[in-house]
């Protein structure tokens, strides 16, 4: 259905083909599979829309946009920020949503398909948020998907969610998205979440910098992506010699369950650490972000310092959920 709707412009679940253009700035009835969906303009107008939606909260606490809406939150993988950030966005806009958190519970243990699953739960809802271990899963689910479907994070290859709102965090923080240095560090070659950071970062004028110990480095497809776009990258082991220089580090959780082998996991677990002492030589406006959950990467004595922006993160990740449900949804 993707492919079609791509390819068409046409609005999923519209009774007549609308332009996909017509409502929303393009978002009307799309999928929300990957970042390479947006562009700056579209990015923009999510982030305002996110604006208006922070206020909102601020000032009323809800807005009855969704009212009737109903989202359906299927995750096969575990979830806290990204599942419940999902269900608060569609309450604070007057919606409702049905989760199905423990796939075991769920006829998925009987052996139903995942197109099955999706099929089913859309006959009763208006909108999918798909999570799921395998690569690629959103797409194959969206073909098959009469209603819109977002993305949630697909195995190892991408977070497009997560991604908006870390650059939203950016431009708020810091106050620009061009001009900036920005480094990953940490598992870059299972962490989807880095993946579709990349790939947005790549639409603004940042130089690229990517930490990872050798066996878990950027993918070369990603790589190839970034050179591409005319952007300079340096891939690094440390990020003692760019520490100083840096506008923006970027560092993931090393994903335990994404190895074959464990002791793998264990040699590179605790490779990186972002303590007190690593911070005193970063940039008094540098920020810290992590798309959590942190297991050994940030020290808590890190947490009281004004540069971490991981807990901004995960409040971001509200108002832009609420603004992408409100543009699929029709109502931004
Ligand atoms: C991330 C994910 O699921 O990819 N979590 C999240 O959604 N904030 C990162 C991770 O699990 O390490």
């Amino acid at each position: 259905m993707i492919a079609t709707d791509v390819i068409s412009g046409q609005v999923k679940g519209a009774p007549s083909a609308l332009p996909a253009d017509h409502i929303g700035n393009g978002f009307f009835g799309q999928d929300i599979l990957s970042v390479r969906q947006f562009d700056r303009e579209k990015l923009d107008y999510i982030y305002r829309v996110a604006d208006e939606m922070r206020s909102l909260v601020k000032r009323f606490g809800k807005a009855n946009l969704l009212d009737g809406k109903i989202l359906a939150n299927l995750f096969y993988e575990p979830s806290t920020r990204t599942s419940s950030s999902f269900q608060a966005a569609m309450l604070r806009l007057g919606g409702r949503s049905i989760s199905i958190n423990e796939v075991h519970y769920s006829s998925v243990t009987k052996g139903e398909s995942l197109p099955d699953t999706v099929r089913t739960l859309e006959s009763y809802c208006d909108l999918t948020v798909l999570r799921h271990p395998v690569t690629g899963s959103a797409e194959l689910a969206a073909r098959y998907a009469r209603k819109p479907l977002i993305n949630a994070g697909d195995g190892t290859g991408e977070h497009p969610t997560q991604a908006l709102l870390d650059i939203y965090t950016v431009e708020n923080d810091l106050g620009r998205l061009d001009g900036l240095k920005v480094a990953m560090m940490g598992d870059l070659k299972y962490g989807r979440t880095v993946h579709s950071l990349t790939r947005l970062l790549s639409l603004y004028e940042t130089e690229l910098y990517f930490v990872s110990p050798e066996i878990l480095r950027m993918p070369d497809e990603i790589l190839g992506e970034v050179r591409a776009s005319g952007h300079n990258y340096t891939e690094l082991r440390d990020v003692d010699e760019i520490i100083g220089e840096i506008d923006v580090l970027y560092i993931t959780r090393v994903q335990k369950e994404r190895f074959e082998d464990p002791a793998q996991y264990d040699e590179v677990k605790g490779c990186y650490v972002v303590d007190p002492a690593l911070m005193a030589h970063a940039k008094s406006d540098m920020i810290l972000m992590h798309p959590l959950p942190r297991v050994y990467e940030i020290a808590m004595e890190v947490d009281d310092d004004p540069r971490a922006a991981y807990f901004r993160q995960m409040e971001n990740g509200m108002y832009i959920r609420m603004a992408l449900l409100a543009a699929v949804l029709g109502k931004a």
